[in-house]
C-alpha cells in the first residue's frame, strides 16, 4: 500500500524570515499546528500531514485525538484545556470547527472557528512579527448565542512544545530581588503559575523559556513565550501522557469576571513566542528586537535615550525648592539629560501615609510651583520628568476625602492595608477622568517631558460593585496611558511598580523604559540584569547609580562598579551627589560620558549572554553587522581556583579581526601584572585578535577583586597582526 493521499489545500503557512508557522485548517475540522520553528523550505505540504499523524494507542480512544489551537473539552482531549466557557453550567464541552481562513499578508492569518451548539465563535489571529520573528497569538471569543456566557478560562493559544525541550526556565522575585530564574525540569503532569496580585507582580513574570539539555547561550532549541498583559494571569506548560506537551498562556479570571452578553466578545491578551536553534542569548534577541518595536507605541528611536536624574534615593519625601535646584544643578554638571521629581512633589505627601491622589503641587514645600525647577532644568538644557502614582489613594487625602467610594473593593470585607493606600476603581469613567484632567494639567503647566508611572500594591479585594474588576482595571490603565499619550504625543512613560512589578510586554506597549528594580546594590543588579535581560532589551531597562552604601543591602560598592553596572541599560543616577567624593564623581562623571559614546551600541546591538562559572556575570552587546561590540565582565564573588577562567566571547564574526581594548575602569590598577592587559597593552593601543580565537579560545581575564567589572571594547579592523 502507498502513502495515503491527503489533500493539502488546507496547509497554510505564514513566515517571516527563519521562522514559520504550518497550520492545518480545513473547513469543518479542528484546526491544528503542524509546526512552529524554522521554515520548512524543502517540506511539502503533504510531507507535514503524513510526518504529523499520530498512531493510535492501546488504553486511550479508538482514534488518535488531533491538538487543536484551544484543546477543547468537547474533542474528547483529556488533558487541560485551553478554554472553559458555559452557559449556566451547560454547554460547556466546546469544539471548535474551522469556519473560514482568512490571510492578507504571508506573515499573518485568521482562522475564525465556531461551535453552533455551544454557540461559540472564536477568531484566532496569529502574526508572525516581519522584524523579530516573534509570534504574536491572541483569539477572541464571541457569544454567538441568545443568553450569557460565562468565561472561565481562555488561553491565547494551546501552542506544542517541541519535544526536545526538557527544562523551563520561569522568573521569580520579590521587591528588590526581581526576575530570578528558576529552572525545573518539564514532566508528566503541569507546572503551572498563577497571579492573583491584580498587578504583573514581583513573583511570577509571564514568561516561560525552554530549552534541551544540551542547549546553552549560544547553542541548541529553546523557545520563549510571554504574556503580553499586566493584570493577572495563568502559564502552564502540560505534559500528557500521550508524550504531548504545551504551552497555554492567558488571563486569570476571577469568579464571574467575564460575562459575555449575547453578541459580546472577549479578546485574550496576547501570547509572544520565540524560536531559535541557536541558544538562549537569539531567543532573547527575539524578544528584544520585538519590544525595541513596540515599545512606547514605537517611538523608541526616535532618540538616544537621555541619562536619568532620579530624586527618590537622593531625597525620598524631604523636598524644597532651594535642595532641589541645587540637585538639578549637580545633575547637570555630571552629564545627566533628563530629571525626575520623584514621589513627594504634591499635595500633603510627606510621607507613604498621606497625600496619595491630591495631585497638585504642594504649595509650602514648593511657594513658586514648580517653575523654578522647570526653567532651571530647561537652562541646563536638561528634560523634566515626574511621578505618578495614579491608580493609587492614601485614605488620609483630600480625594478620599471627597470621593470615598472612588475605591476597589468586595462586599463589606476590610481592605487589606498596603503601602497606606487603597487602589482607585479605574473601571469607573468618572475616575480615570479625574485622573486624566489632573495629570495632564500638570504635564501641561510645565511641560513636563516624562512620566514616572508608579503602582505600589496588589489588589486583594479588586472588585468594582461586588464584580471582579482586574481586567477591567487592567484595560483602564492601558487607556488613560494611551489617552495621555494621544494629548501629549512626544510624553515618555516609564513603568514601575515599586521597581519591576509591571515590567511586561502589555504595559510597553505605552511605556518607554521599565524601572527594573529598587534594588541598586550593583552586585545584586549583574543578576537581576541578567535574568530580565531574557526578555527585556538593555534600551528599555532603567539602571541607575546608586549611593555609596547602598539604602536596601547596606553593602557599600566602589564607583567604578556601581557606574560599569548602570552603563549597560537605561542609565541614570539616583543619590545624593553631594555626598560623594571629589573622585567618585570625577568617575561618574567619565562613566556617563562612555555610557553616552557608546549608547548607540548599547541600546541597539545584539546582545549576547556568556556562559560562565557562576563568580562571574558576563555578556556583550554586539553591532549589528558584528563590526564593532562591548563586553561586560563583573565578578559576583570569590573561586576556588588561583586564576579565574578564561572568557569566551560570542557573537562577533570568527573570520574578521577586532582591536580589543579595555575601557573600564579608565584607571585600572592590576592585582598583579602582566595580565593580557599589559601584555597586550589593553589600556593603550589594544592588540589585534579574529573573532574566533575571542570566541573560541577566549581571554585570559586577569585577577579581579570581587564586585568589580571590567568593560572590554572591540573595534573591526583590517589590520590581521596585533
Ligand atoms: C517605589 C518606586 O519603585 C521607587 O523608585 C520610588 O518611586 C517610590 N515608589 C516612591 O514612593
Amino acid at each position: 500500500m502507498g502513502p495515503m493521499n491527503l489533500g493539502t489545500a488546507s496547509v497554510r503557512r505564514i513566515a517571516a524570515g527563519e521562522t514559520e508557522l504550518v497550520l492545518d485548517a480545513a473547513r469543518g475540522s479542528r484546526p491544528r499546528i503542524l509546526h512552529w520553528g524554522t521554515v520548512l523550505s524543502e517540506t511539502r505540504d503533504d510531507e507535514l500531514l503524513l510526518l504529523s499523524s499520530r498512531p493510535w494507542a492501546h488504553g486511550g480512544p479508538d482514534v488518535a485525538i488531533p491538538a487543536s489551537f484551544s484543546n477543547e473539552l468537547g474533542a474528547g482531549l483529556a488533558g487541560p484545556t485551553g478554554l472553559l466557557a458555559h452557559r449556566d453550567g451547560r454547554h460547556w464541552a466546546t469544539c471548535l470547527t474551522v469556519e473560514s481562513v482568512e490571510q492578507d499578508a504571508p506573515h499573518r492569518v485568521r482562522v475564525v472557528c465556531s461551535d453552533p451548539r455551544a454557540a461559540v465563535r472564536v477568531i484566532y489571529n496569529l502574526d508572525i512579527d516581519t522584524d523579530s520573528q516573534v509570534l504574536s497569538a491572541t483569539s477572541t471569543l464571541e457569544n454567538t448565542g441568545d443568553d450569557d456566557l460565562a468565561v472561565d478560562w481562555c488561553a491565547a493559544l494551546c501552542l506544542p512544545l517541541d519535544s526536545r525541550l526538557r527544562t523551563l526556565r520561569s522568573f521569580t522575585g520579590r521587591w528588590a530581588g526581581e526576575f530570578q530564574p528558576q529552572d525545573v525540569p518539564i514532566f508528566r503532569g503541569s507546572f503551572v503559575r498563577e497571579n492573583r496580585r491584580g498587578r504583573t507582580s514581583h513573583d511570577s513574570f509571564p514568561a516561560l523559556i525552554a530549552r534541551a539539555d544540551n542547549t546553552a547561550e549560544q547553542s541548541g532549541p529553546a523557545a520563549a513565550f510571554q504574556l503580553a498583559w499586566s493584570g493577572n494571569h495563568r502559564l502552564r506548560v502540560d505534559g500528557h501522557n500521550d508524550g504531548r506537551t504545551f504551552v497555554q498562556m492567558g488571563e486569570l479570571l476571577l469568579p464571574g469576571e467575564m460575562l459575555l452578553a449575547p453578541g459580546e466578545r472577549y479578546t485574550t491578551p496576547a501570547l509572544i513566542a520565540a524560536h531559535s536553534d541557536a541558544g538562549l542569548s537569539h531567543v532573547s534577541q527575539r524578544f528584544h528586537a520585538h519590544a525595541l518595536r513596540h515599545a512606547g507605541g514605537g517611538r523608541l528611536h526616535r532618540k538616544p535615550r537621555p541619562v536619568h536624574y532620579n530624586t527618590w534615593e537622593a531625597v525620598y519625601f524631604d523636598h524644597g525648592e532651594a535642595r532641589l535646584l541645587e540637585l538639578v544643578d549637580q545633575a547637570a554638571a555630571i552629564g545627566a539629560e533628563r530629571f525626575v521629581l520623584d514621589d513627594g512633589w504634591f499635595g500633603s505627601r510627606r510621607d507613604e501615609t498621606r497625600g496619595l491622589g491630591d495631585w497638585w503641587v504642594a504649595s509650602e514645600r514648593y511657594p513658586n510651583g514648580l517653575d523654578p525647577i522647570a526653567q532651571r532644568l530647561r537652562e541646563h538644557g536638561m528634560e523634566f520628568g515626574l511621578w505618578f502614582e495614579p491608580e493609587m489613594v492614601n485614605p488620609d487625602s483630600d480625594l478620599f476625602r471627597a470621593h470615598p467610594d472612588w475605591v476597589l473593593g468586595v462586599d463589606a470585607l476590610v481592605q487589606v492595608p498596603s503601602r497606606h493606600q487603597y487602589v482607585l476603581d479605574l473601571t469607573r469613567p468618572e475616575v480615570v477622568d479625574h485622573l486624566y484632567e489632573r495629570i495632564a494639567a500638570i504635564v501641561e503647566q510645565y511641560d513636563v517631558d516624562y512620566i514616572k508611572w508608579d503602582m505600589n500594591r496588589d489588589l486583594h479585594h479588586p472588585a468594582s460593585d461586588g464584580h471582579a474588576a482586574v481586567h477591567g482595571q487592567t484595560r483602564a490603565v492601558y487607556g488613560l496611558m494611551a489617552r495621555l499619550r494621544e494629548r501629549f504625543p512626544e510624553l515618555e512613560m516609564e513603568s514601575c511598580a515599586s521597581g519591576g512589578g509591571r515590567a511586561d510586554f502589555g504595559v510597553l506597549r505605552h511605556a518607554d523604559r521599565v524601572w527594573l528594580s529598587d534594588n541598586n546594590d550593583a552586585g545584586d543588579r549583574q543578576q537581576i540584569q541578567r535574568g530580565a535581560s531574557y526578555v527585556l532589551p538593555l534600551a528599555i531597562t532603567g539602571t541607575h547609580v546608586g549611593p555609596r552604601e547602598c539604602h536596601i543591602t547596606r553593602r557599600v560598592y566602589s564607583m567604578a562598579y556601581r557606574s560599569a553596572t548602570a552603563i549597560f541599560g537605561h542609565m541614570g543616577l539616583e543619590l545624593d551627589l553631594s555626598e560623594e567624593t571629589d573622585a567618585d564623581l570625577d568617575t561618574l562623571r567619565r562613566a556617563i560620558a562612555l555610557h553616552k559614546r557608546h549608547r548607540e551600541l548599547i541600546h541597539g546591538g545584539r546582545h549576547v549572554r556568556l556562559d560562565t562559572p557562576d563568580y562571574l556575570v558576563a555578556f556583550g552587546v554586539v553591532a549589528q553587522g558584528a563590526q564593532s561590540a562591548l563586553f561586560s565582565c563583573a565578578k559576583v564573588a570569590g573561586h576556588a581556583t588561583t586564576l579565574p577562567t578564561e572568557l569566551r566571547l560570542a557573537g562577533l564574526e570568527p573570520q574578521r579581526h577586532y582591536r580589543l581594548r579595555l575601557i573600564w575602569p579608565d584607571d585600572y590598577a592590576p592585582i598583579t601584572a602582566p595580565s593580557l592587559v599589559e601584555t597586550a597593552d589593553l589600556l593603550g593601543n589594544g592588540s589585534v585578535f579574529s573573532g574566533e580565537a575571542l570566541m573560541r579560545h577566549g581571554i585570559p581575564l586577569p585577577l579581579m577583586h570581587p564586585d568589580s567589572c571590567l568593560v572590554f571594547h572591540l573595534a573591526g579592523t583590517d589590520t590581521t597582526s596585533a
